[in-house]
């Protein structure tokens, strides 16, 4: 196993958001686990960007629709996956490389009784334990920035596909290229590990054999999240160091500093992309 796949493997096995995180806010909240219906899971287990209006526009994209088979990149926890499960119809299969998240998303799913339409397999989406074309829809939210090679992942996809199945995807993109500081946040702050630009993602899905839909250029939007969780990151910082001596990370914290300023200069930013098989 490489040191690089060891730090992203490390990075969500310590990620706050968690298992045992959201089944201990879930029993706080209503005083035991029984009976939990998905949505009462949803205001926790979503890893991304703006929630859940995220995952209908990636639905929308996707063309989700009761009955269809998907399969989600980097399903993480399952949260996504629940949720197009449930809300649309659909049946999910996720691939996640993390062991502890792929047993802490089909834990979190027998909570909900989703167990006969989600299950997370752990695996690596650049070689994905499925048969080709079993797909109606790929889809992934914020994650192939850790996947070092991304066009393994995208020639997966395309693979697991049926013929006009949709492939729809949030990403990091670079709107120019980094320097070696800048990749080196990146790396320490979100385990980025490698980063394309929306033209080399069009090169990619186009070589690889997509037909391509325009993208959404998310980059105005995540600057907004990103500042308002830096602010949120900064007060609890202040509170932390009125009440004694400073106990927060400060090298997360100037990462992340740093990590916003890019995305409000447009140096980074997100796309949302959709390819068509
Ligand atoms: C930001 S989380 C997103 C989780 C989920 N898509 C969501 O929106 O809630 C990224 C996930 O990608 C997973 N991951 C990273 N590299 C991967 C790979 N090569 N194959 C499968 N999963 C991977 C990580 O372990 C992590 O759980």
């Amino acid at each position: 196993m490489t040191e690089a796949r060891d730090h992203v493997l490390d990075f969500y096995t310590r990620h706050p958001i968690s298992r045992d995180h959201i089944l201990a806010k879930l029993e706080a909240e209503r005083g035991s686990l029984d009976g939990l219906k998905p949505e009462e899971m949803w205001p926790h287990d979503q890893d991304h960007y703006g929630g859940l209006a995220v995952n209908d526009a990636l639905a929308a994209r996707a063309q989700l629709a009761a009955g269809k088979q998907v399969v989600d990149f980097c399903a993480g926890l399952g949260g996504p996956a629940r949720y197009f499960a449930h809300r649309y119809g659909v049946t999910v299969t996720g691939i996640e490389l993390n062991p502890t998240r792929a047993a802490g998303a089909n834990d979190l799913t027998r909570h909900v009784g989703l167990a006969s339409r989600v299950k997370v397999l752990e695996g690596d989406v650049t070689k994905v334990p499925l048969d080709a074309g079993v797909a109606d829809a790929v889809v992934s939210q914020e994650a192939l920035l850790h996947v070092p090679d991304k066009r393994a992942a995208l020639r997966e996809a395309h693979r697991l596909l049926k013929t006009g199945g949709r492939l729809a995807f949030t990403d990091w993109i670079t709107h120019r290229p980094l320097n070696a500081d800048e990749a080196e946040t990146m790396w320490r702050g979100i385990a980025a590990q490698t980063l394309m630009s929306v033209d080399d993602y069009r090169t990619a899905l186009t070589e690889i054999g997509f037909t391509l839909e325009p993208m959404d250029d998310l980059t105005g939007e995540w600057g907004d999240v990103l500042a308002q969780r830096l602010a949120m990151y900064r007060r609890l910082r202040e509170e932390t160091r009125r009440a004694g001596p400073p106990t927060g990370d400060d090298a997360f914290y100037s990462a992340y500093e740093k990590l916003v300023a890019l995305v409000q200069g447009r140096v980074l930013g997100g796309g949302r992309f959709v390819a068509v098989k």
